[in-house]
């Protein structure tokens, strides 16, 4: 029997660049116009309780789907990457990672593990979960923020970089394409990208999944008010906001908002912050963007990646997506890459 494999834990993200990073993010949000807060706020402890809930709901479609993909063909999947190590992006409770392990363990492959995620105490206490459950297998956690820290992980071995649950669709454009530009320029030619992304499909469906009938979403998307009170001293009360999940054409995207129900004034003590929301104002606080085979296709191709496999769920709600770094990066994707960022050849 191999023996248990003491985890390591890497931090680059400290309770001060959080908070920095927090002031920052809901300073600008809050001045634009919109007004709009990343979605990565949602997500403190009853956030990511009530997100869970949400995957559980009859409407919320995405998680089932994407897990049915896996239980099916992660052995397909790690075959195809030749991978010996799994990076996890946005790792969470790397519930999903278990399936791409049991597979690599299964051929044979699976030498390390690396969850990326800007949780401290979430990945502690599963790396430690991890390492006792698959022994020899040497576990690296990263603490660290998929936008900044992609060149701080350990380049050895043959990496499958997991980036999954549709989380891409949160970006906008712009975003994704500094993300995939990022990435693009950390792997190697034996590296390979595993992209999880929501498909298109019935509106009336996608707006069900984003407003589900018992109102956890609803609940959800409210809770980031809850999290500004607490860690910023602000005064939002809930139950003057509307939950907003809608449809947007043009973008392909499903977003969500939260609805002021009338003239209001809100103080934000810890930035000294004065605003004013109009009655039946709207603040953005996600964006869910829906894709097509073709368009992924299309976009990892213009950002330097050759889609080599795709693997849709049955009912072609959700698609699996394995990419490699193509020989030639185009310009483009070279462009407006980090300066801190070495590419490997
Ligand atoms: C975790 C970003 C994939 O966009 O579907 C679920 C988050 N928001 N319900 C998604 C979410 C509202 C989810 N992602």
């Amino acid at each position: 029997m191999n023996p248990v494999i003491t985890p390591t834990i890497d931090v680059h993200l400290s309770a001060d660049d959080l908070r920095r990073a927090l002031e920052r993010d809901v300073r600008t949000g809050l001045t634009s116009r919109p007004k709009q807060i990343p979605p990565v706020y949602f997500y403190d402890d009853r956030g990511s309780r009530l997100f869970d809930a949400i995957t559980r709901l009859p409407e919320y479609y995405p998680t089932r789907a994407e897990r049915g993909i896996l239980e099916t063909h992660a052995k397909d999947i790690v075959s195809a990457s030749g991978a010996d190590v799994l990076v996890e992006l946005g790792a969470g409770t790397c519930d999903k990672s278990r399936l791409l392990l049991d597979a690599m363990q299964a051929n044979g492959s699976l030498r390390r593990f690396i969850p990326l995620d800007v949780s401290n105490t979430t990945l502690w206490k599963a790396a430690t979960t991890l390492s006792a459950e698959y022994p020899g297998l040497e576990v690296c956690a990263v603490v660290g923020d998929f936008h900044r820290h992609l060149n701080q992980l350990p380049t050895d071995g043959r990496r499958l970089f997991a980036f999954l649950g549709g989380t891409i669709g949160n970006l906008d454009p712009g975003q994704r394409r500094r993300f995939l530009t990022d990435l693009g320029a950390v792997m190697g030619p034996d590296d390979c990208l595993l992209l999880g992304t929501d498909l298109v499909k019935d509106r009336a469906r996608l707006v069900r999944a984003y407003d589900d009938d018992a109102g956890v979403t609803a609940e959800f998307n409210r809770n980031v008010l809850l999290v500004l009170n607490r860690e910023l001293g602000a005064d939002f009360d809930p139950t003057r906001f509307e939950h907003v999940a809608r449809w947007n054409e043009a973008d392909q995207r499903i977003e969500m908002w939260l609805r002021s129900v009338e003239y209001q004034k809100i103080h934000v003590s810890d930035l000294d912050l004065e605003l004013v929301f109009r009655s039946g104002e709207e603040m953005l606080t996600e964006i869910s963007t829906k894709f097509t085979a073709d368009a992924i296709r299309t976009e990892l191709g213009d950002l330097g990646f050759d889609v080599e496999s795709m693997w849709p769920s049955e009912g072609d709600d959700f698609l699996l997506t394995l990419a490699r770094r193509s020989g030639t990066p185009s310009a483009i994707s070279l462009a407006g890459g980090p300066a801190s960022v070495c590419l490997r050849s």
